[in-house]
């Protein structure tokens, strides 16, 4: 479980844009939703302890995360991934891209390459592999970043606007993914979306931001319907 208690995010003085937010995540998916600049992708990048809050405590498995040493932050930061909305890949090959998580953890040669198949297969994408990373158009990035997220098994995996650049057809590819993540039950979900239909497909419980704070919590059946266009 990851859990935020009394978070203060500010990127300029006092200036908060996450104010005094709790919230947990623990298994299942969970939506983040709500105006732009009310704080989805700050609160996401807080929670993967990307971000450090000005106040308030991060908790990750029962440990405050930021009073820990270096050492142990790689430890448990090596549980939670993170998808930015925009990811930025490194140079070189697609391949080298998913795989590159797998070969900093010490995987062999071998092991990455067809774990790097497997994903890639199951995404679709197995035709982009030995192209160059920075040759690829805004969805595909998207999709190699996915991969790249998938291919750790992590047990947080915090996605900023999963879908956003997707064509419908690899929307619907991408959800059948995640759900089969979900469903194997080793992976808490955290989504931040503007697109109500993914909420109500893939998640169990909707957060709502409104600058800054959480405005309200339930089941995306109970609280989506007005959003529905
Ligand atoms: N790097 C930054 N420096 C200063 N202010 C920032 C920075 N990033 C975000 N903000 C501000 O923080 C607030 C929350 O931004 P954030 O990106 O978290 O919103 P969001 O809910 O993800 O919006 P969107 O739906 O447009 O993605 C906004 O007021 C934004 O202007
Ligand atoms: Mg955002």
């Amino acid at each position: 479980m990851i859990e935020l208690r009394n978070i203060w995010f500010s990127y300029i003085g006092n200036n908060y844009v996450i104010r005094n937010v709790s919230v947990s995540f623990d298994r299942d998916v969970i939506a983040i939703m709500g105006p732009n600049g009310s704080g989805k992708t700050t609160l996401l990048k807080i929670a993967s302890c990307i971000y450090r809050p000005v106040k308030g405590k991060v908790i990750v498995d029962g440990v405050d995360y930021w009073s820990l040493s270096e050492q142990e932050k790689v430890k448990y930061r090596r549980r939670i991934v993170y998808v930015h909305e925009k990811p930025i890949l490194l140079k070189g090959k697609v391949a080298d891209n998913i795989g590159y998580g797998l070969r900093i953890r010490g995987y062999s040669r071998v092991e990455v390459e067809e774990k790097v198949i497997k994903i890639a297969k199951e995404l679709n994408i197995l035709h982009l592999i030995d192209k160059k990373a920075n040759e690829l158009s805004t969805g595909e990035k998207q999709l190699v970043a996915l991969a790249r997220a998938l291919i750790l098994n992590p047990n947080y995996l915090f996605l900023d606007e999963p879908l956003a650049n997707l064509h419908l057809a690899v929307r619907r590819q991408v959800v059948e993914v995640l759900k089969k993540v979900r469903d194997e039950g080793k992976t808490t979900i955290v989504i931040a979306t503007h697109d109500p239909l993914l909420a109500l497909t893939m998640a169990s419980k909707v957060i709502i931001l409104d600058r800054g704070r959480i405005v309200q919590t339930g089941k995306p059946q109970n609280i989506l319907n007005k959003y529905i266009i």
